[in-house]
């Protein structure tokens, strides 16, 4: 069995170079930042308030969540679109950050990954989801040139963006990552580190592909 870890901080690259791994290797790819946006999304169409934590614990046990061949369903509505919007990055690591929220999504992303081949990206699955994966990465970059990758996506889809705000909210989402008690953005002891910040998509690829047969 082929799994494969890929963690770092918002902006590193996690989501495209986890996507081209998985199509490289023609396995699952599996985003769980899309997991816990979808529940932030769910969180604020329904006016819960995010530190209202029983609230979001009820709700998080009540939704099916769940990212299959590509796209992320929220109680089998696909919610791509809605959880890149600006109000779920300012909101989603005050929701990821309740350790019954952290449970609920682990345990889905185990059972989505066991038997299987996977690449999946996030904050803690080299640490705590699969901790048994043949390879782990860990992405890194300077908080400039993360934020300027994430402004340009969002500019690019058209949204009224400003580069401070974008930084800001990266800066602020970091920290709450890394500093959550249960299951942080944290790099495992066996990750190996990748820094992404002067290199290009197909750079980071050709540094990775190498290290896939060694397992
Ligand atoms: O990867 P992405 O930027 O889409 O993740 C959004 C947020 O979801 C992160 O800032 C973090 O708060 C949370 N997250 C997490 N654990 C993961 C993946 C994402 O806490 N494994």
């Amino acid at each position: 069995m082929v799994q494969i870890a890929v963690d770092g901080p918002a902006g590193s690259g996690k989501s495209t170079i986890a996507k081209k791994i998985a199509e490289y290797l023609n396995i699952t790819y599996i985003d769980t930042g899309a997991m816990y946006r979808a529940l932030t999304y769910k969180v604020l169409v329904n006016n819960v308030d995010v530190q209202d934590e029983d609230a979001i614990i009820k709700l998080a046990r009540e939704s099916d969540i769940k990212f299959f061949q590509g796209d992320i369903y929220l109680d089998n509505n696909i919610v791509n679109e809605e959880i890149r919007l600006p109000e779920v990055n300012k909101n989603v690591s005050y929701v990821a950050k309740i350790p019954q929220v952290r449970k609920i999504l682990i345990g889905i992303q185990k059972k989505a990954a066991s038997n299987r081949d996977v690449v999946m990206d996030g904050r803690d699955i080299g640490t705590h989801v699969l901790t048994n994966a043949n390879l782990k990465i860990f992405l890194t970059a300077t908080v400039e040139q993360r934020s300027r990758r994430r402004y340009e996506e969002l500019k690019n889809k058209g949204l009224d963006v400003n580069f401070d705000d974008v930084k800001r909210d990266i800066i602020n989402r970091d920290k709450i990552d890394r500093e959550r008690k249960f299951s942080p953005l944290a790099k495992a002891d066996d990750a190996i580190v990748i820094d992404t910040t002067d290199l290009s998509v197909a750079d980071v690829i050709n540094k990775i592909i190498p290290l896939l047969g060694e397992g």
